[in-house]
């Protein structure tokens, strides 16, 4: 039910494991012999922010490493959100410590929400670890790099000094190849729900210029990309203020975006639910190039719960938007975070949530148990007693219930006819290209000799489906 890229309830803050070796080639006549390799894990603006520290060090003359075995420094970029996504990159280094005995002097770096979030702790877990850096410190990476590979300093460095203006503009993005091109408008996160680590690791809310955006934009076309993903943690709640006070909020942000020729499709994740509003609404609807899907956070389908985790809006306020949007939009795509096991969450609090994803049939389901992070609201005042075992019954039972949802959802589909976006071959036959609908749906279908390929927008009428995957014919 997932959609792709997160697999199938899996922590989807594994980005499949997701590999990167940029290319990271100096434009600047600064070269170095040094190789770098990134690593990243979470969300997409971790994949953005990867992106962009690739920019920098490309900037700063560092080649890009093919591998980790052919790198001078790796570096994993990391998520915090919960404990399992450290607990993954804390064995990843474990993994890597043959080849920090084979070569002393590669250098190992933890950037992003968990090097914020423990800071020390991970050097004091993994002494191999040589550099600590957070999500507003990646200006300075060369910099850290340089004073680590000069061999001056024998304890790991730590940089993890937010700051409340750093927006990352003017770097020169090194943008991994492909067809959606990730562009963060935001950065940090004002909202404060008791059980979220973000605001701590990545600070406060910021929007990044319109200016910019439309820049690495208009870049983004001519590297070929056909789709933009706007990023931000609220990312509607996006406001711009220019020197003279002007003011840009998301919807003239989509409004200038869908002008830009060479674009096809534009998504943005993830909006906060009280930060829609009617302009913005008309504005998905108005434009075809807006994709037809948002992924809608609701966290539970109980009021209680709710105001306990201080979401800013009641379940009966949550439904009457889902209404809102899908009257403007009958036909849009939808699907949202459920957390199960929050502190206090009684029998009936969780039939609520069971509830809601029965009544309000959401597309996919991205459906969590509560893992306390410390530094939180929750984790100060309240205190962890759900039980584990009853932790992971909700959560079974939710993900039955979602997957259920679509196992309907995505036969109801078979019949019509809708627009994929190619994005590469179909991993299980290579005969097949996969890419996604309008509506965020994975979609395959047998390949014609017909010129389309990565990029190519086609019809394709849906023929079969699976509970995560069209299964069209190209028309
Ligand atoms: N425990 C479990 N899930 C969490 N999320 C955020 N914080 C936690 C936590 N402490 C989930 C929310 C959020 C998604 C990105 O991760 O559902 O929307």
């Amino acid at each position: 039910m997932n959609p792709p890229k997160k697999e199938e309830h899996k922590d989807p803050t594994a980005n499949n494991g997701s590999v990167n070796g940029m290319p990271i080639t100096s434009t600047f006549g600064k070269t170095k012999t040094k190789k770098v390799f990134i690593e990243t894990y979470g969300c997409q603006m971790n994949l953005a922010d990867s992106e962009t520290m690739g920019g920098l060090l490309a900037e700063d003359g560092y080649q890009s490493a093919e591998s980790m075995e052919d790198a001078d420094i790796i570096l994993i970029n990391t998520c915090a959100v919960r404990e399992k996504a450290e607990e993954r990159v804390f064995g990843r280094l474990t993994h890597l410590q043959p080849l920090k005995k084979k070569n002393p002097d590669l250098v190992l770096g933890i950037t992003g929400c968990m090097a914020e979030h423990l800071r020390e702790k991970i050097a004091e877990r993994a002494p191999d670890v040589d550099i600590i850096v957070g999500p507003d410190a990646y200006r300075r990476l060369p910099d850290l790099l340089g004073d680590k590979s000069s061999g001056k300093n024998m304890d790991a460095l730590i940089d993890v000094k937010l700051d409340k203006a750093e927006t990352y503009e003017g770097i020169p993005v090194k943008r991994r190849p492909g067809i959606t091109s990730h562009i963060s408008v935001q950065r940090g996160c004002d909202k404060f729900c008791t059980f979220c680590i973000v605001p701590f690791t990545r600070g406060r809310e910021r929007g990044v210029s319109p200016e910019e955006v439309l820049k690495q934009a208009h870049q983004s076309v001519a590297l070929g990309f056909k789709e933009l993903m706007l990023l931000g943690q609220t990312v509607n709640s996006y406001t711009h203020h220019d020197e003279n006070g002007k003011l840009t909020d998301f919807s003239d942000l989509l409004n200038m975006l869908v002008e830009i020729e060479g674009i096809e499709r534009i998504r943005f994740t993830s909006p906060y639910p009280t930060d829609f509003n009617a302009k913005l609404i008309a504005t998905m609807a108005s434009h075809k190039k807006i994709c037809k899907y948002l992924h809608l956070p609701a966290q539970s389908g109980s009021n209680r719960m709710l105001g306990l985790m201080r979401r800013q809006y009641t379940r009966e306020e949550f439904d009457t938007l889902v209404g809102d949007i899908r009257t403007a939009m009958p036909n849009i795509a939808m699907s949202t975070d459920i957390i199960v096991g929050y502190p206090g969450e009684s029998e009936d609090d969780f039939e609520a949530t069971v509830d809601l994803l029965k009544t309000t049939r959401f597309d996919f389901g991205y459906l969590f148990k509560y893992s306390e992070r410390s530094q939180t609201f929750a984790a100060r005042n309240v205190e962890d007693d759900i039980p584990e075992a009853l932790k992971k019954a909700r959560l079974k039972k939710i993900i039955e219930v979602q997957e259920a949802i679509c196992g309907e959802v995505f036969p109801a589909m078979i019949g019509q006819t809708v627009e994929v976006l190619v994005e590469r071959d179909s991993k299980r036959n290579a005969r097949q290209w996969v890419g996604k609908t309008d509506g965020f749906k994975a979609c395959v279908f047998d390949k014609k000799d017909n010129g389309v390929g990565p990029g190519s927008l086609v019809k394709v009428l849906v023929k079969n489906a699976t509970s995560h995957t069209l299964i069209g014919e190209q028309i």
